[in-house]
């Protein structure tokens, strides 16, 4: 059985650090795996690290297997001038744990071995707000699986390509704090699709066709999409909102989910919520099981 990156599931933290790089591919692919191997070694206790790769650098320090529904991700245009825009990187590091301090002398650890081999492309700090809401006040992450359907949503099954590893989707998304608050909380209970307070999903009449948890609950063939959510808010003065960060066990959940988001579907119906908020960043990785990326970097 392979054995998933054990930070994915560590849901005790509060604090996180987001890291994404572009490589460079010109170099000599020894020093490439070196420079990956120096920076995923994890000195801290209690720090969680967590590793994945976009397509083209997971091509490189694998070249013999890559699991099946890798892709790239794709700007994504919606109805209106709604989009997604896609900044692929090759590299992104998730490091959490209950100390500020401790991410940070892991986050220096990693620049210094990879400084030579790749570019910095998303610096970021997160948080945990108010115990588990998001920057617009919801509580984020209710309907998240609970203990072993976390696992079925986010991993590869065993017996296929990739067993133990997770597909994973990064966003940036930038809120536009002053127009949601300009809603009454009837109206952002709305958009969201839950009460604020009590953290309540809307039934019946209450809930809106383009809420967002109309627009993400979604089902195909009677099969339900379920991903797993690690995303927590980022944020200074000026800018602020969500770094989304979710894992599955096949590409195809996000998809889905973007394209309702956007309105790009029969309905044509989008997500109210990406009226107050834009997604900035966008990447598709693999985060590969422990036994998956020892060999890769041997
Ligand atoms: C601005 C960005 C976003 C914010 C602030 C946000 C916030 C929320 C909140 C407050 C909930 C309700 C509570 C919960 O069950 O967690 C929720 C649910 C959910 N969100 Fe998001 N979300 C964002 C982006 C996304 C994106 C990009 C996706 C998909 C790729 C997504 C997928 C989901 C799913 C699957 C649910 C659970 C729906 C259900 O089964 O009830 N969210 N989100």
């Amino acid at each position: 059985m392979s054995q998933a990156q054990s930070g994915i599931f560590e849901e005790n933290t509060n604090q996180f650090y987001y890291l994404e790089y572009k490589l460079d591919f010109s170099m000599d692919l020894v020093v490439l795996k070196q420079a990956i191997k120096s920076a995923v070694r994890n000195e801290g206790i209690g720090i969680n690290v967590v590793v994945a790769f976009g397509k083209k650098a997971w091509n490189l320090i694998q070249p013999n297997w890559q699991p099946v529904d890798l892709v790239d991700f794709k700007t994504l245009n919606g109805v209106q001038d709604f989009s997604m825009p896609s900044t692929q990187g090759d590299l992104f590091f998730w490091i959490h744990s209950n100390q500020h301090d401790d991410n940070f002398d892991q986050v220096l650890l990693i620049q210094s071995a990879l400084e030579k081999v790749a570019k910095i492309q998303l610096d970021l700090v997160g948080f945990k707000y108010h115990n588990q809401r998001d920057l617009i006040g919801f509580v984020d992450g209710t309907a998240n699986p609970k203990e072993d359907a976390r696992q079925m949503a986010a991993l590869i099954p065993e017996g296929e390509v990739g067993a133990g590893g997770s597909y994973v989707l990064s966003q940036k998304w930038v809120h536009d704090l002053s127009a949601f608050k300009q809603l009454t909380i009837a109206e952002q209970e709305k958009v969201v699709g839950r009460t604020k307070v009590e953290d309540i999903e809307l039934t019946g009449d209450d809930m809106p066709v383009n809420s967002h948890v109309s627009r993400t609950d979604i089902s195909v063939d009677g099969q339900a999409m379920k991903i797993y959510r690690r995303s927590d808010p980022f944020g200074s003065a000026t800018e602020h909102g969500l770094y989304f960060l979710a894992f599955a066990c096949e590409m195809r959940r996000f998809s889905i989910q973007l394209e309702h988001m956007l309105g790009m579907t029969d309905d044509g119906i989008h997500d109210k919520l990406i009226e107050y908020s834009k997604a900035v960043t966008g990447s598709y990785w693999f985060a590969p099981s422990i036994e998956d990326l020892q060999s890769a970097l041997t």
